[in-house]
């Protein structure tokens, strides 16, 4: 008799951020073709920062070395081409219009180029992605602000979601929860960033405030199990990082990382690569350490993959058919 050759396991993924997946190699090779001198920022086929705060700035400048609709084509497709050739089926990929502007290139051609990523990328392999827009908490209110209304009247049927990035500590969630009143009445999926720098407290705020169908990480919930109950009882989805988290030291190892407890508890939880290259991490990575190091089982991995389809921001048509 033939055994069945085994079918390897389909990813899905809904937290990876556009930049943050430039590997170091198509940034050295945009950096060589506009002159920027990088030494500061990416060493020896490395990017180069300490602690989260360094890590932004190090984001910031790599974002700046993407500077026209094509620059951000070719970063698209690169990325999902290189998810589909290790069976991922679905991203959802975190922009942020402030970086289009910032470098001179303006929100519509910055979102017009990843499109196209998306169209070249989906034409070749077949991966369906979608979008979520982002404002970056450290660039303030008003830019948050402004990334909603973005993101509330562009009509790209690729634009589903709305998130807040960046860095945590900075103000509260309330200085903030204007700009996804504006995200939720135009009907999109909201996330947040919340619960991996700061702890419980800014997970309660962002369900509080924002009522988010998902929380960006939200892992440093485990700290309180009152917490972890009302995740549990809500169905919030958590968008799970572990690379990143070990990377910027939220743990020490993959030991201490909560995700068994959480999924344990009963929460919804899934697998993502956050800035694949600055954490030294892929979404292939992430699943193979579940799997051998965090002791998932297939059956686990398949279900986080599930959980993930069921919490994209995407229409019921395309998620029967991903699920
Ligand atoms: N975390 C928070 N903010 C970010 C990130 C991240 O990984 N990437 C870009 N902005
Ligand atoms: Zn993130």
């Amino acid at each position: 008799m033939e055994f069945p050759l085994t079918r390897p396991l389909l990813k899905a993924e809904i937290h990876c951020h556009i930049e943050g997946a430039a590997t170091p190699v198509l940034a050295a090779s945009q950096a060589g073709k506009y002159g920027v001198d990088t030494t500061d920022f990416l060493r020896d086929g490395a990017y180069v920062w300490n602690d989260f705060s360094e890590f932004l700035v190090c984001y910031d400048r790599v974002a700046a070395l993407f500077r026209t609709d094509a620059d951000y084509a070719l970063l698209t497709e690169s990325y999902l081409t290189e998810l589909a050739e290790a069976n991922t089926i679905y991203s959802e990929i975190i922009v942020s219009p402030d970086h289009g502007d910032r470098i001179g290139l303006g929100a519509d051609a910055y979102l017009s180029g990843i499109c196209e990523g998306i169209r070249r990328a989906h034409e070749k392999t077949g991966i369906e992605a979608r979008i979520i827009v982002t404002g970056e908490r450290h660039f303030g209110p008003g830019r948050v602000i402004a990334a909603a209304e973005y993101a509330a009247r562009s009509q790209n049927p690729l634009v589903t979601g709305f998130n807040m990035a960046g860095e945590e500590r900075m103000g509260r969630v309330a200085d903030y929860a204007r700009a996804f009143d504006i995200a939720r009445d135009a009907g999109l999926g909201l996330t947040i960033h919340a619960g991996e720098v700061c702890g419980p407290f800014s997970v309660i705020d962002a369900l509080d405030l924002v009522r988010p169908s998902r929380l960006g990480h939200g892992v440093r919930a485990v700290e309180d199990p009152q917490l972890v109950a009302r995740l549990r009882d809500l169905g919030t989805v958590l968008e799970v990082c572990p690379g990143s988290n070990i990377a910027l030291n939220v743990y020490p190892d993959f030991h201490h990382h909560p995700l068994r407890r959480l999924h344990q508890a009963g929460v919804r939880v899934c697998l993502n690569s956050d800035d694949p290259p600055f954490f030294h991490t892929s979404l292939e990575r992430e699943y193979e350490i579940a799997s051998s190091v965090m002791g998932f089982s297939v059956a686990e991995i398949n279900t986080m993959t599930s959980t993930a389809i069921e919490a994209a921001f995407v229409d019921e048509a395309t998620r029967q058919r991903l699920l």
